[in-house]
């Protein structure tokens, strides 16, 4: 990726430590464009730094209202304003609603809509870089295209994100404000052992043939991409899209049950 590509002053990337939100780091840096990078292991976030000065780790929970604060106080800072927000931090609890704790099932709220309203929010209250012009990435998933069996309340999460982010895209478009939802299917990363950490019946898409799979660097390119063009949802990959694309075309009770029956494998 050349250095003059991108408009961006800065970036702050939540998740930063492992997957989508490490590769967006490596890019951004790779880029030229300094970056914040937040997540809750301080080792992963000293090693991504390591020999990349234009990282600034942040380490914050964003389950806690501290952890929020912080991040919010460093989009906030007029000193070093931040042009581009990638809400990336999210995980899925994947295996039937009543299996998964309900702790975790309102801890994917907490962390996938919660947070991600909250520092949006404290993005575009702060006065940003002196052009005005700003952008946010949030990162949804296909999986919120399609009610989701066995990944009910995650899937939920992500319908939350895209909807939102794409009103958002139309509330603040003549506010030189771009908005826009990354829509990823399954990618490589630390995500799906932990989905399937909280039920012994989880394992949703580790049987998926190896061409199902996007590694995290493509995702994170093209959502970079994406947000930089203006577009307001981006589902990466023709797989990913053809999927979406199907979805859409059939009757909301057929998508329902087809999706269960992905789900029951
Ligand atoms: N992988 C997929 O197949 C896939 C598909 C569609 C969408 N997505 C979405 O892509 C995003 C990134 O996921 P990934 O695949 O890259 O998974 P990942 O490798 O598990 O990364 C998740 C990141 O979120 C951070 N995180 C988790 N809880 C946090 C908390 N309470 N506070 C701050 N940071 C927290 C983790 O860091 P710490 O643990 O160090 O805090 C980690 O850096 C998520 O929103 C996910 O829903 C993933």
């Amino acid at each position: 990726m050349a250095a003059s590509r991108h408009p961006w002053s800065s970036a702050l990337v939540t998740g930063a430590s492992s997957g989508i939100g490490q590769a967006f780091v490596e890019l951004l840096v790779a880029a030229g464009v300094p970056t914040v990078a937040v997540a809750r292991r301080a080792d992963r976030l000293a090693g991504l730094a390591e020999g990349r000065p234009l990282v600034e780790p942040l380490v914050a929970d964003l389950h806690d209202e501290a952890g929020r604060a912080r991040v919010a106080a460093r989009l906030a800072d007029v000193e070093r304003p931040i042009a581009l927000l990638v809400n990336n931090a999210g995980f899925g609890a994947t295996g039937s609603f009543a299996s998964v704790p309900a702790a975790a099932q309102l801890e994917q709220i907490d962390l996938n809509c919660s947070a991600l309203v909250s520092l949006t929010h404290a993005a575009l209250a702060a006065p940003g870089p002196g052009d005005g012009r700003r952008w946010i990435l949030n990162v949804s998933s296909v999986a919120g295209f399609v009610p989701s069996p066995r990944a009910a309340v995650y899937a939920a999460t992500k319908a939350f994100v895209t909807s939102f982010s794409e009103a958002l895209a139309e509330e603040v478009r003549s506010d030189a404000v771009r908005v826009c939802a990354l829509c990823p299917g399954l990618t490589r990363s630390e995500f799906h052992a932990r989905a399937a950490g909280y039920s012994e019946r989880a394992g949703l898409g580790s049987d998926a043939p190896g061409w199902a799979w996007m590694t995290a660097e493509a995702v994170a390119e093209a959502g970079l991409r994406g947000v930089e063009a203006g577009r307001v949802v981006v589902v990466p990959g023709a797989v990913n899209r053809l999927l979406t694309g199907g979805a859409a075309l059939l009757p909301r009770g057929a998508r329902r049950r087809l999706a269960a029956r992905v789900r029951r494998r």
